[in-house]
């Protein structure tokens, strides 16, 4: 199979810890590149149900390799918590999961100032998840930050970690007029018994990305977020810390971009976002509320409620444009099995002009009215269809308008449901 790369084409949640399980049996090594532990990525076989935060969702197949890249904001403790999970259940990690010793660490420091910060904004709050992301990629950025690799030198990790604990007492004490109720000394004594536990998992990555890729290995990149949580492409400030879009995967695993065969977007077959931040195809009534039930519309990290609304055709047509799509995958066609009818978000307008394009700014996207296009509902179960011919005609009908509003770029695959076995093939990967 060739690279890919997964990424989601509207605010997260799309589906795509879904598609990577369905891509990982052909695959070799799959890669997190951007992202922390606020991605939430389910993984449904045979009923049983699995959520991953901030390991690669491919764990579930048995020998294949998993890595935690360099651009990730990594929690240590997140991470050991979700290798003590798998091992509960029987999977085993060892030698088979790796973390770059370039990424940059989410220490308990990063999760209280992501919580103060919040709490200070008012109405400008973004929503964070609360997982320390925001902080964790400005220190990174501020060059202040502690990567993985320090831990590798107790020494070096406890005067880094001391200087930064200072610091940020007086922030969140003097700045944000919170209490600091972190103890440095119970944090230490904890990281000394944390970094024991990473250390067989801390390697450079890079040369194991390189060496593998030249073998001949088949490397699947698993995007978090989406395109619009992007931090310079997303609904800025309502957008997560990183940059999320496929163009990330490189410089997030320190690979060349020609390293990469396929981009595949994953998209619901109507909308979701969870946080604050414009969404204008928004069903703030009864009709989004029946989708936040039929779709179990509530977010994997925090539980909280995901704001739904119609397909919008231009986010995704800027999605194909900025991630540079060659399949996408439809997701969540079940959900709607049960409406009257259907609308398709094919324009907006703002300040009265009717426009196809997506405006780059959060106040433009905030005044977008958009326009739609109805279709009728195929009102039956579709759940058990394993063929494109055996959607109902309305469905089918639903599903070939979307894609023609999406550039006709192809689709890999449609799913009718969270389990493995509910995906419809359409266009492999050549
Ligand atoms: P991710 O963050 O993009 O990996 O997506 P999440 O795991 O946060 O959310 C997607 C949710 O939809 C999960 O609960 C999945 O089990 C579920 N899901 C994925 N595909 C389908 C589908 O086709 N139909 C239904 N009903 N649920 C799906
Ligand atoms: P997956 O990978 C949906 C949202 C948060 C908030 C904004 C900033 O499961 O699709 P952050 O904690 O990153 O600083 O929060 O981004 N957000 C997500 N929304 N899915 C995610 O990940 C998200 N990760 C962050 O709700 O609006
Ligand atoms: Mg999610």
């Amino acid at each position: 199979m060739p690279n890919s790369v997964i990424v989601g084409a509207q605010w997260g949640d799309e589906g795509k810890a879904k598609v990577i399980d369905y891509l990982t049996e052909h695959s070799d090594i799959i890669i997190r590149f951007q992202g922390g532990a606020n991605a939430g990525h389910t993984v449904i076989v045979d009923g049983k149900k699995f959520v991953f935060h901030l390991v690669p969702s491919g764990l579930m197949y048995p020998g294949k390799v998993c890595i935690v890249g360099n651009g990730v904001v990594f929690d240590p403790e997140q991470f050991l918590h979700e290798v003590d999970e798998l091992d509960e259940h029987g999977i085993s990690v060892k030698d088979r999961l790796f973390v770059s010793d370039l990424a940059h660490m989410v220490l308990p420091y990063h999760k209280a100032q992501d919580n103060a910060s919040e709490s200070t904004m008012g109405k400008g709050k973004i929503g964070t998840t609360g997982r320390g992301i925001g902080p964790a990629y400005a220190d990174k950025v501020s060059r202040t930050g502690i990567r993985v690799g320090d831990l590798l030198n107790w020494d070096t990790f406890t005067a880094k970690f001391r200087q930064m604990f200072a610091q940020k007492r007086q922030l969140i004490e003097k700045i944000y007029n919170t209490e600091f109720v972190l103890n440095e000394s119970d944090i230490l004594d904890n990281y000394k018994k944390i970094r024991e536990r990473m250390l067989p998992y801390i390697i450079d990555t890079t040369y194991y990305l390189f060496d593998s890729a030249r073998n001949k290995k088949q490397l699947l990149f698993e995007g978090a977020q989406g395109t619009f949580l992007d931090i310079d492409h997303g609904t800025y400030p309502f957008v997560t810390s990183s940059n999320t879009i496929s163009g990330s995967a490189s410089t997030g695993c320190g690979i060349g971009p020609t390293l990469i065969d396929h981009v595949i977007g994953i998209t619901k077959t109507y909308t979701t976002r969870v946080g604050n931040g414009p969404f204008p195809t928004e069903l703030d009534n009864a009709l989004g509320e029946k989708i936040r039930k039929d779709g179990g519309e509530f977010g994997a990290t925090t539980g909280r409620p995901r704001r739904c609304g119609w397909f919008d055709s231009v986010m995704v047509r800027k999605a194909i444009q900025l991630n540079g799509m060659t399949r996408l995958a439809l997701t969540k066609l079940d959900v709607l099995s049960d409406l009257d009818e259907i609308q398709i978000c094919t324009h907006y307008e703002i300040n009265g002009k009717k426009t196809d394009q997506y405006p780059s700014s959060c106040l433009d996207l905030e005044k977008a009215i958009p326009v739609y296009e109805s279709i009728d509902g195929w009102k039956c179960d579709i759940t058990r269809c394993t063929k494109i011919s055996d959607l109902p005609s309305k469905a089918l009908a639903y599903y070939n308008r979307l894609l023609k509003l999406c550039y006709d770029v192809p689709a890999l695959i449609v799913s009718v449901g969270p389990d493995r076995n509910q995906t419809i093939e359409v266009t492999p990967l050549d």
